[in-house]
This record gives C-alpha cells, structure tokens and sequence, in this order.
C-alpha cells in the first residue's frame, strides 16, 4: 500500500462553512472562485502552482538567506542546482513562469511570428499574443478526445508541426513542448516524441524550448510507461529530455516545490544577454530576478527533493486514485489521469447546459456551493472569445481539481473524491452562466457571471 512518504510536522487549520455561506460568498464573488478569499475554502484544489508543503529542508534553507543586492550565495548554488538538471548555459531567475515566458518572448517573437507548441497554456499564449505573434497548438489530435486512454497524450503531432514550419518559413523563432501538458489534462510528452520533435526542429534549424512546468512528473510518467525506460531513475531521463532542447521557461511553483519562484534557461549566449537587460528593468539584477536570496535557497532545494521517486510514485499515485474512484461511479473525466490534476468533463457532466451557458464554470461553481472546494474553469470563460461577433468555443470544456503537492492527506482527497460523485447524482439541478463582465485578456481571472434563471 503506497503512503506519504513524509510526516506532518506544522500544521494549518482549515475552516468548515456551511452551504448557505457559501451561497451568499459565491454571489459575492461575481460566480468567479479566484473572487473567493482563501479563508473560505474548505479544500483548495485551483491550482498546484505555488501551493506546495515546503520540506523542513527547505524552511532551513529560508534562514540561510544571503540577501546580498549582488552575488548572493544562494543564487550560485541556484545555479549548480538548476543545471545539475536542465545542464543549459544561460540560467536566468524570474519571480514566477510568466515572467520567462514574457522575457522570452519580447525579445525573440516579432509581429506576425508563429510559436507552435503541443497546446500553449493561458499565461504562455496570452504572452505570444501581446507580443503579436500567434500562439499554434500542434498537439496529437486525441489529446481532444476526453476518453482516449494513450500513454502520452501530451505528444507534438509531428507531422503537423512538419507542415506548420514549412508553410511559415522566416516567421517562426523556436518551437516549444509543455511538460506535462497541462491545457490539455496534465497528460505527459514521451522521450521518444521529444527526440522526433527535435528532429523536426533541427530540419528546420530551429530551438526546441520546454515549458518545464512539470518536468518530474513528466519524467515519472517516462520511466512508468516508455519502453526501455524502466530500469533508468528519474533524475536521468530528465537530464536527457533537457539536452534535446535549447532552453526552458520554468515556473518553479510547480515542480520547483516552492511557493514563489521560476527560471528562463537558454543555451543562446546573444538571446539570454537580451533577455537579461530586459530582466534588470522589469524584475532585478541577475542574480536575483525578482526573488529574495531565501528564495533561490527554496527553489535550489525544491528542485532537487521533486526527483525523489517516492516522493513522485506517491504524488502520482493521488492524484490517479481520485480520478479512479469517479470512473468507478461513471464520472465522466479526462483519461488517462495525468500527472498534476483530475479534470471532470463538463460536456459529458452537464449535457443539458450548452456550451454558450459555460458548463465548466457552472459545475466549479455547484462544486463549491456544495462541498467547499475550490476547482478552476478551463473552458469557455478561460480560452473562448469573439471574433467578428460570433463566439468561438474551445474544444474541450473542463473542471480542474488540480492537486497541491505534499498538501492534502488520503482522507482530503477521498472527501474530494465522494463530493464529486454526490455532485454527479444532483447534476440536472445545475443550471447554465452568463458572463456579466469580461476584462480583454485572461478574462477568467475578473470576470464576473450570474447563474442563468436565478
Ligand atoms: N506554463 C504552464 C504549463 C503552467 O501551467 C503555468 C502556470 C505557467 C506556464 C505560468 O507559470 O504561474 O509561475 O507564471 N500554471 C498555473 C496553473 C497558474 O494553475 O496551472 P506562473
């Protein structure tokens, strides 16, 4: 029997509502749960991002702060922790992952330029967009069929990335792959599609650039599932997944194990110098890039502990007994479970709510009213938009209950699990959304919505 392999050594408490305060909370908050303090939520599944349990190791590694403006102490060992994994040249520290993105891309994407990518997350396209490029999903068509159980369904469809680039010669500066992709639910890229999409990209001569959000998990799922790859640890296969590209953007809040904290990682001395004069004016010196010395220490740390493979063999392991426990009860959810998150699927939950009528943030909602936890929209209010009047929708339409690592106990999560198969038996109660306010980008994160009918 698989059991956390750590001990609780601190901890927080959390506070019980019941569901008439919810109710009179959630319509405060405009129907959106980023609205929702905190304090008023019994399991908190929104994102894994900056969510971890910090080791004793790490809080330790907070006191040793060097908090010199220059050269800190921690930065350098930063840097030897960093590269004793991704092994590239240039390690830029950022405060989070958008801000690498962001460094990144206003530096090497020009208007009109197109980034291909198995499937872009929000903060990633929304970064390419501003920049005037075109953010391209390349991802193998099955990653749009909630119900198709492959291995590795976060894989680059080759062939389509193949007809991108020949199609837009000169307009496009690299190609990227999201480990493990997560707009498309979490699921992981295999070392033998990294090695074809890098391929590709070297007919081309062009950089292959991760989003490593999630690079443990996605090398845990390579050595679970890849042949040949089982006997290897997990530190190895990432060294190797890391040396068929250029660079990385990082967001350390995930796989970093840390609450704040990312990296830009680029092999191209000239780009990383660009991306450099433009850290020092947004984020701080370079040895810093936004964070306090006690930080870098926390991440130097973090990035070393996420490679323990009890550590991943147990994480993993919650994640999918969630999702195993509602396919036993026929809650419809993205197969296979992936690595960071369990993601309903709302079009089959709440078939009688059109996709006008924003399912997916219908169901987060009635999730929340009823049980007290907080889950993330990744549907029509996060990536539809108008275009000449019409409303273009996403393919998929989904719930994330994304998992925070070393967090939750067994019990949350099976709370978790019995909450949503409640929910699924009461499902026709659920009624449809309407969007009252929408901001011009990333509109998920302000807008504000009624129930339809209330
Ligand atoms: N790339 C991916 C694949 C992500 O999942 C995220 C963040 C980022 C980049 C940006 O990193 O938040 O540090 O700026 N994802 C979080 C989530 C927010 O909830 O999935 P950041």
């Amino acid at each position: 029997m698989l059991t956390e392999p750590y001990k609780i050594k601190v901890v927080e408490p959390i506070k019980r509502t019941t569901r008439d305060e919810r109710l009179k909370i959630i319509r405060e908050a405009g129907f959106n749960l980023f609205n929702v303090p905190a304090e008023d939520i019994f399991i908190d599944l929104l994102t894994d991002s900056g969510t971890s349990a910090m080791s004793d190791a790490q809080w330790a590694g907070l006191m040793m702060g060097d908090e010199a403006y220059a050269g800190s102490k921690n930065y350098f060992h930063f840097e030897e922790s960093v590269r004793s994994i991704f092994g590239y040249k240039n390690i830029i520290p950022t405060h989070q992952g958008r801000v690498a993105e962001n460094l990144l891309f206003s530096v090497a994407v020009k208007p009109g330029n197109i980034v291909p990518n198995n499937i872009h997350f929000d903060t990633t396209r929304a970064n390419v967009e501003h920049n005037q490029g075109v953010a391209m999903d390349c991802v193998i068509k099955e990653a749009y069929d909630a119900r198709a159980r492959l291995p590795f369904k976060g894989n680059m469809d080759t062939e389509k990335l193949r007809r991108v680039l020949s199609e837009n010669k000169g307009k496009v500066p690299f190609v990227m792959l999201t480990i493990t992709n997560n707009s498309g639910g979490g699921q992981p890229v295999s070392l033998e599609n990294i090695r074809a999409t890098r391929a590709v990209c070297k007919e081309f001569g062009l950089p292959l650039l991760f989003d490593a959000c999630r690079f443990a998990e996605n090398s845990w799922f390579i050595k679970e599932r890849e042949p040949g790859q089982q006997s290897r640890s997990v530190r190895e296969i990432a060294r190797e997944v890391f040396s068929l590209g250029d660079g990385c953007t990082m967001s350390a809040k995930k796989d970093g194990l840390v609450n704040i904290g990312g990296f830009l990682a680029l092999n191209d001395d000239k780009l990383a110098e660009e991306c450099t004069n433009l850290l020092i004016l947004v984020e701080g010196f370079p040895t810093y890039g936004g964070l306090a010395g006690r930080d870098l220490e926390a991440m130097a740390r973090g990035l070393q502990e996420v490679l323990d493979e009890d550590y991943l063999t147990f994480r993993i392991h919650q994640v999918r007994d969630l999702g195993e426990r509602l396919l036993e009860e026929d809650v419809p959810i993205v197969e296979p479970v992936g690595g960071h998150a369990v993601y309903l699927d709302a079009l089959r939950f709440l078939p009688h709510i059109p996709q006008s009528q924003f399912p997916a943030q219908a169901l987060a909602v009635a999730l929340y009213v009823e049980a007290g936890i907080r889950s993330v929209e990744i549907g029509s209010l996060m990536f539809g938009k108008t275009e000449n009047g019409r409303e273009i929708y996403p393919e998929l339409e989904l719930v994330r209950l994304a998992v925070p690592r070393r967090v939750y106990t067994t019990t949350h999560i099976r709370y978790v699990a019995e909450s949503v198969i409640e929910l699924f038996r009461t499902k026709n109660e659920i009624r449809g959304m309407r969007l009252m306010h929408a901001a011009p980008v990333l509109r998920h994160f302000t807008a504000k919505m009624e129930p339809i009918g209330a």
